[in-house]
């Protein structure tokens, strides 16, 4: 059994802007943030906003406007269909063996998946998956832009994913520009977000009892550290129909990590409890929305979940544990919800 210091005994520490959040707001339904913005925490009434309209194209997190154009679903799906088989392809073969998942994490994960899924494609385009240009989008910017200009890319029939296939397959510098955005757009959630959605387990639970299924660990950690901690709809007439305090000019700001923890909804709803999925469907469960809602769920949610289970399938059967040293893990504010940084480290008994 690994030795890691108890769940019990870290702490997480949120960012002061999410504490006064969790502080300020938790329990209520309709709420003014800001003058122009309205946070939504209550079920109900977050399912009659998300089920008055569409997502509107420039609010979608992943295929909203890229170089100012917009993405038309075809597209959309067919680019979900590509990285989809690429993960497919990638977990259909065998594992890389002796793989050492030791280290500070989201980070070990990222690169992880990065290398399983992406590893054959050129560095021009797996840079573009590197962690550092999540600081700067003019800086992401410059890479993809070099990359397209550069002599010496991917060529059609070269052995790359479907994704990269994409690229080389775009003619001119614009077009490569576009596919090389795209490239980034749809394969960092699945490397960046699964990889902090491990990490958050990590930190919440571990070590697992070996009883409990990697499905229920994922679903607990996605309620109390929801990646997707809000979602934003702008200002639209319908809603002011739906609740009488929002203005029209009202943005939204619908609240996951608030609903996912309210008293009236879960019992004991600080607590890391994995078992309570054994008699809850995710799908239906009232103010539970990791992957948004019913009307518009993630669709890369099938992505998601088995790459989840492989890492924590890994990782409970490596010998690594959560570093009994780190007593504290800190939440900053940022799009995509989680730990700063956790460490795992070989279990004492392996040392
Ligand atoms: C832990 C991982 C993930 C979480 C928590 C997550 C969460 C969400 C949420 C909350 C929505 C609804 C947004 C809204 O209604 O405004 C959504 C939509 C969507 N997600 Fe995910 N997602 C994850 C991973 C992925 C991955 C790996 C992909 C694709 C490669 C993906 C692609 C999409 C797409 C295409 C939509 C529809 C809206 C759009 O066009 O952007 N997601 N996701």
């Amino acid at each position: 059994m690994p030795t890691s210091s108890p769940p019990h005994v870290r702490t997480t520490e949120f960012a002061p802007r999410l504490a006064a959040l969790l502080d300020d707001h938790l329990g209520q339904d309709v709420f003014r943030l800001e003058s122009d913005t309205i946070g939504i925490a209550g079920h109900e009434v977050t399912h009659r906003i998300l089920a008055a309209r569409r997502a509107r194209d420039t609010e979608r997190p992943t295929f909203k406007p890229l170089l100012g154009r917009s993405i038309p679903r075809t597209e959309a799906s067919a680019v979900m269909r590509t990285i989809g088989n690429d993960v497919r392809e990638a977990l259909g073969n065998p594992l890389p063996k002796d793989v050492d998942l030791s280290g500070p994490w989201p980070l070990t994960g990222h690169y992880f998946l990065r290398d399983l899924i992406l590893g054959r494609d050129p560095y021009r385009l797996r840079l573009l998956m590197s962690r550092n240009l999540e600081l700067t989008p003019k800086l992401t910017w410059s890479v993809v832009a070099l990359g397209a200009a550069l002599p010496g890319r991917p060529r059609p029939g070269d052995d790359l994913t479907g994704l990269a296939t994409r690229v080389a397959q775009a003619t001119g510098y614009q077009e490569r520009r576009y596919a090389m955005g795209m490239y980034r757009r749809a394969a960092a959630p699945v490397c960046f977000t699964v990889s902090t959605l491990v990490a958050n387990a990590l930190w919440l639970g571990f070590p697992f009892d070996d009883s409990t299924p990697n499905r229920n660990i994922i679903h607990e950690s996605m309620r109390l550290l929801p990646p997707s901690w809000n979602i934003l709809r702008n200002a639209s007439p319908e809603y002011a129909a739906v609740d009488g305090r929002i203005g029209e000019r009202d943005d939204l700001l619908l609240l996951p990590l608030l609903s996912q923890r309210d008293p009236a909804l879960w019992d004991d709803p600080d607590a890391f409890r994995p078992d309570r999925w054994n008699d809850l469907d995710p799908d239906t469960a009232p103010g539970y929305l990791p992957f948004g809602h019913s009307s518009e769920r993630c669709w890369g949610r099938h992505m998601v979940m088995p790459l989840a289970e492989l890492l924590l399938d890994l990782i409970r059967h490596s010998g690594l544990e959560v570093d009994p040293d780190q007593r504290v893990a800190r939440v900053p504010l940022l799009g995509l919800l989680g730990v700063g940084e956790v460490r795992l480290t070989p279990a004492a008994r392996a040392r």
